[in-house]
């Protein structure tokens, strides 16, 4: 099967596009940006696959070119699985402060909310779907490939590193014992839960080559 030549990225998110961009190029797709006026699609599912879904699927509609999105999350067991899907909307019910990022607020929240709860209860992952899906409009379009990544850790008593995005200065990584924000991109893409879906992508895409 001839493998379409380009590729847009299904997301805003500049921390997943550093992350993605690179290894698809050089498996040979020119990569595109969402461009920024492209409006966010609503996440209306309940897990990260159908949200995957929708994301990619609105994108490679609107655009007509084949679109890679990736619904992820973080999973606290002691706060019984929160905030999952709602990961990137987790701190929005508290109030801002001055200066703070989306991403500062979500972790003030988490940090407060695992106050007290020692180092052996606060085990955490992250989870990624990840799907490429084709226009509609193209005939004898290929299949979707869906893809999901885990990444087992705990959550830190305090933020540091500053590399990453979002959670990864609270997420301690159990192999190096560092947090994704100190961990490189290289890294971390070699043992998180993104790396690990966009290496089963690649393999699914290879197999279409051969
Ligand atoms: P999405 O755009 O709905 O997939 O939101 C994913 C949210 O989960 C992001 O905004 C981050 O807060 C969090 N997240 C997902 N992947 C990572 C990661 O690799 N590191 C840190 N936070 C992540």
């Amino acid at each position: 099967m001839t493998l379409p030549q380009t590729l847009i990225l299904a997301t805003h998110n500049q921390g997943k596009v550093k992350e993605l961009r690179e290894p698809l190029a050089r498996f040979g797709f020119e990569v595109k940006s969402l461009p920024d006026d492209f409006p966010e699609v609503a996440e209306t599912g309940s897990t990260f696959e159908e949200n995957a879904l929708i994301k990619a699927h609105a994108v490679a509609d609107a655009l007509g070119v084949p679109a890679v999105a990736d619904d992820s999350g973080i999973e606290v067991d002691a706060l019984g699985g929160a905030p999952g899907v709602y990961s990137a909307r987790y701190g929005r019910d508290w109030p801002e402060r001055e200066g703070e990022s989306a991403d500062g607020r979500n972790n003030r929240k988490l940090l407060t909310e695992l106050e007290g709860v020692p180092s052996a209860r606060r085990a955490a992952r992250f989870r990624c779907c990840m799907v490429m899906a084709y226009p509609s409009s193209w005939k004898d379009r290929p299949e979707d490939i869906v893809v999901s990544g885990a990444w087992e850790g705990r959550i830190a008593e305090r933020p540091s590193g500053s590399n990453g995005f979002g959670y990864d200065p609270l997420f301690i990584d159990p192999s190096t014992g560092r947090t994704g924000a100190e961990l490189t991109r290289e890294e971390k893409m070699a043992r998180s839960h993104r790396g690990k879906a966009l290496a089963k992508l690649l393999e699914a895409l290879e197999r279409r080559r051969s």
